[in-house]
């Protein structure tokens, strides 16, 4: 049978599903769990969560409140997105980083990585392979490379606006002065992805080197959404020197600056790196947060990231089961993908597109949501 004739059943149907089984969930708890799940309904109703709620969420066993926590958070993305999946095609346009962030692999002190950067051609190959595979956003994500000049991003975002009218176009070019962001979005870019990576400002300064600026980068961030930009800030979850507080200061920064996106995943240690020896995030804490942010901020574009696709093999899935509606699948021509090594153990490093598709459509049947042919804006 093909695709439109399989029956599948009605979006209506679904999330009547969905909701039956937040109901099924309850009548199997036990006098505990109720309470908890009754904490889940006032952190969704209110859209707000305390420090104790969140410290209890995170150290609860598997159980029916967090299965619960689950079902609610992917009741919460259906009624806004309905069970449409959005892709976003990465492109990894340049490996060279002028910064040199503790954790990541791409970090400019890692000699042992050999760097590259794209020609403007090879990244235009990209689009249009994304674009035969559905993708209607092309995401242009590098290190901080001084080599791409406000003129030569520009001239790439105009070409790709020109041929694609109908795609967004995403940056995720790092730190950048703000004439800059408004020319590239005066050119034709509609969103960027900018994780804050913590908003503890004494955590931030754990994981980046003196030289860089939280303040820089709040402010980076502020820029882009006075600019116009759809924008996406994030962090990583089990990042060395994380805590619960830290994590509850990141939910309260995404309540009050009201994101378009948020990108969350798993700290990958990687080797070349300062955290090489420490332990990797949760895939357990990242669904819980993932969920949790869904309920906090039920309109979100949120992935499932390819770093928890990483670190358990059925990662991307799980994440879309927890509250995710965004997949990235990347489009870098497969001789560049080991060198963007920004953590170990990456998964598709070998796979084109087409696999990656293919692969990617066959995972989603499981969740009984479906990959859509589909810009995905934020619906505010
Ligand atoms: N593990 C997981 N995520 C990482 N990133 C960078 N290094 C790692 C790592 N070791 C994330 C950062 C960055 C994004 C592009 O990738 O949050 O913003
Ligand atoms: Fe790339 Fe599965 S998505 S191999």
């Amino acid at each position: 049978m093909d695709e439109t004739t399989k029956k599948q059943p009605s979006a209506d149907a679904k999330s009547a599903l969905i909701a039956q089984n937040c109901s099924v969930i309850r009548a199997e708890a036990t006098a505990d769990e109720l309470q908890t799940i009754h904490k889940i309904d006032v952190l969704a109703s209110e859209q707000d969560i305390s420090l104790s709620f969140l410290k209890e969420l995170l150290s609860l066993p598997k159980n029916n409140a967090v299965k619960y926590l689950h079902a609610k958070a992917r009741q919460a993305v259906e009624n806004v997105y309905g069970d449409k999946i959005f892709l976003r095609g990465l492109v990894e346009i340049t490996s060279f980083c002028r910064n040199n962030c503790n954790y990541c692999g791409i970090r400019r002190s890692n000699r042992t990585l050999e760097r590259y950067r794209m020609t403007p051609e090879t990244i235009m190959a990209c689009c249009q392979d994304g674009y035969k595979y559905g993708m209607r956003t092309f995401v242009l994500q590098g290190g901080e490379d001084m080599w791409w000049t406000d003129e030569r991003l520009g001239d790439l975002v105009s070409q790709i606006r020109a041929e694609y009218p109908d795609c967004a176009i995403t940056l995720s070019m790092g730190e950048r002065p703000r004439e800059s962001y408004q020319r590239l979005f005066d050119l034709g870019a509609n969103r960027y992805l900018l994780r804050h990576e913590t908003a503890d400002e004494q955590h931030y300064h754990y994981l980046h080197p003196e030289e860089m600026s939280f303040q820089n980068r709040m402010q980076c961030l502020q820029w882009l959404k006075e600019i116009g930009y759809q924008v996406g800030c994030g962090f990583m979850v089990g990042s060395p020197g994380q805590t619960p507080e830290t994590i509850f200061k990141d939910l309260q920064f995404i309540r009050s600056f009201r994101p378009q996106m948020v990108g969350i995943g798993p700290f990958v240690a990687t080797q070349h790196t300062p955290f090489a020896d420490e332990p990797n995030g949760s895939v357990e804490t990242t669904l819980r947060l993932l969920s949790t942010i869904r309920l906090l901020h039920p309109h979100v574009l949120l992935p499932s990231t390819t770093a928890l696709g990483s670190l358990h093999p059925l990662g991307r899935e799980l994440g879309i089961l927890a509250g995710a509606n965004v997949l990235m699948p990347n489009l870098s021509p497969v001789e560049n993908r080991e060198l963007y090594n920004i953590y170990d153990n990456k998964i598709c490093l070998g796979d084109g597109i087409d696999h990656c598709y293919d692969c990617l459509s066959a995972r989603m049947e499981s969740t009984s949501r479906r990959i859509v042919v589909e810009r995905g804006d934020f619906v505010g």
